[in-house]
C-alpha cells in the first residue's frame, strides 16, 4: 500500500524519537513492499526560530496534502516567555485545529516486566490496559473569551462544549469500547461546571445507542485517584480536552514512563499521530529519551492509516518483548539496574526493529 505521511520532529527529544518510529516503518515498508514516503517540515520552536511562525504556511499545506501526520513534540526553554498564542504550543494547536481530528486516542497499558519495576505496586498495575479517548478540539483550550488583562490584572478561558462537539466523541469512544472490555467511564466535574453537566447529560444521550456497553461517570478528582489504586477497573475512558490531558500523563505512571504512551488524533481530514510526552528539554540531546511511545505511535498509524492492523499489532508486540527481554531505557531502569540492559535512543530502536523485522517474517499474517 501508499501511504504519504508527513513528519513535523519538532523540538527537543522530538526529532530523537521520531527518527526511531520512522525507521520502525521503514522497517515494515522494506520487508513487506509499501511505499511510505515520507516528508519532513518544521514546527513548534524550530520554526519560530527559522520562519517566524510555530506552524508555517508550507508545513500547514503539506499537512492538509498527506495521508497522515507524525510529531514528535514542540517547546522548550528558550520559548517559554513568549505569550500562549505565538508559542510552539501555538502551532501544535493549530495544526490539530486544521486537520480536525478531534477523538486524541490515548492507548496506557502495563507490561508485566515493567510492572515490577513500577512507582505502583505491581499486583495494582500488572494487566492494566486503558484506551483515553480524549476530546480535542473544544473546552479551555479553544473556547473564547480568553485573555490576559495586564491592566486589571484579571485572565481568563472559557470552558465551553456544544451538544454535537460531544456527542461526536462520545460516538467514538463508544464504539471503541464495543470491541474492547464493553466498558466506558465517562470523566467530568458536573457536581460543580455547567459544561460538565451538559457533558455528562450527552454522554447518556449517547450510551443509549449502544446497549451493550456498560456507563459510568467519575468526577474528575477522584479518577485521578482511581486510575493509580485500581486501574484495572478502566476500559475506555471518554474526557473533555483538559481533564484528558492530565489523566493521560498521569497513567504514565501505570505504564512505567511518560515515554511509553502513544496516540493518534482520528476524526478530522487527516489524522495526526504524537507520542503524549512534549519536547523534555531537561534529557534532550542526550541520547536518553525513550522512543518507545514514538514507535507505537508509528503502530497506530498502521493500524488507522493504513490498515495495517497485523503489522500494528507486531510492532506493539515487539515492543512488549523487548521489555520482557530486559531492554530498558534509562527512564524505565528503576530499582536494581544490573537486572537491566540500559539502552540509549538509538540502541532501543534498533532492537525494536531487529524484533520486528525478525517477527515479520517468521509470523504468518
Ligand atoms: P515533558 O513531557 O517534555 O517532560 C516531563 C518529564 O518526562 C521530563 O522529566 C522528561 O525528561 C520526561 N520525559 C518525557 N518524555 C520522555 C521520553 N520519551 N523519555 C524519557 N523521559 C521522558 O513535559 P514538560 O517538561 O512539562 O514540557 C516540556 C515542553 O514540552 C513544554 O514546552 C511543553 O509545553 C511541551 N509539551 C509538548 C507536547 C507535544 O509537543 N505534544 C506535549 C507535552 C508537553
Ligand atoms: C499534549 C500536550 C499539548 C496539550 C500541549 C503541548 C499543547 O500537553 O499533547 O498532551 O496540552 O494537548
Ligand atoms: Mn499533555
Amino acid at each position: 500500500m501508499k501511504l504519504n505521511l508527513l513528519v513535523v520532529a519538532g523540538d527537543g527529544i522530538g526529532p530523537e524519537v521520531t527518527r526511531e518510529a520512522v525507521a520502525v516503518l521503514n522497517t515494515v515498508a522494506e520487508l513487506e513492499g509499501h511505499e511510505f514516503s515520507v516528508t519532513e517540515k518544521r514546527i513548534g520552536g524550530i520554526a519560530i526560530d527559522t520562519d517566524g511562525t510555530p506552524l508555517p504556511a508550507d508545513t500547514l499545506e503539506a499537512a492538509l496534502a498527506s495521508d497522515a501526520v507524525f510529531l514528535g513534540a514542540v517547546g522548550g526553554t528558550k520559548w517559554n516567555a513568549l505569550p500562549p498564542n505565538t508559542r510552539p504550543e501555538a502551532g501544535l494547536l493549530q495544526l490539530r485545529a486544521a486537520l480536525g481530528g478531534f477523538a486524541n486516542l490515548r492507548p496506557a497499558f502495563a507490561v508485566a516486566e515493567l510492572a515490577a519495576n513500577s512507582p505502583l505496586k505491581s499486583e495494582i498495575v500488572a494487566g492494566a490496559d486503558i484506551l483515553f479517548v480524549r476530546e480535542l478540539l473544544g473546552g479551555l483550550y479553544f473556547g473564547a473569551p480568553r485573555e490576559w488583562n495586564k491592566s486589571t490584572g484579571e485572565a481568563w478561558n472559557t470552558m465551553r462544549y456544544t451538544r454535537d462537539e460531544i456527542v461526536r466523541v462520545a460516538r467514538i469512544a463508544f464504539q471503541l469500547a464495543e470491541k474492547r472490555d464493553k466498558k466506558l467511564t465517562s470523566v467530568d466535574k458536573a457536581n460543580v461546571l455547567e459544561v460538565s453537566q451538559l457533558w455528562r447529560a450527552t454522554v447518556n444521550e449517547v450510551a443509549a445507542e449502544f446497549p451493550d456497553v456498560t456507563v459510568e461517570h467519575q468526577l474528575v478528582d477522584s479518577m485521578a485517584m482511581l486510575l493509580m489504586t485500581s486501574p484495572r477497573n478502566y476500559d475506555v475512558v471518554l474526557t473533555e480536552n483538559l481533564f484528558g490531558d492530565i489523566l493521560s500523563d498521569e497513567s504514565a505512571v501505570i505504564t512505567g514512563s511518560l515515554g511509553m504512551l502513544p496516540s493518534a488524533t482520528i476524526g478530522g481530514k487527516v489524522n495526526l499521530y504524537e507520542p503524549i510526552h512534549g519536547s523534555a528539554p531537561d534529557i534532550a540531546g542526550k541520547g536518553l529519551a525513550n522512543p518507545l511511545g514514538a514507535i507505537l505511535t508509528a503502530a497506530l498509524v498502521l493500524r488507522h492509516s493504513a490498515g495495517l492492523e497485523a503489522e500494528a499489532a507486531i510492532i506493539e508486540k515487539s515492543v512488549r518483548r523487548v521489555l520482557e527481554e530486559g531492554f530498558r531505557t534509562p527512564d524505565l531502569a528503576r530499582g536494581n539496574t544490573t537486572d537491566f540492559k540500559v539502552l540509549s535512543s538509538t540502541e532501543m530502536g534498533k532492537q525494536v526493529r531487529e524484533t520486528v523485522n525478525e517477527m515479520l517474517t517468521t509470523e504468518t499474517i
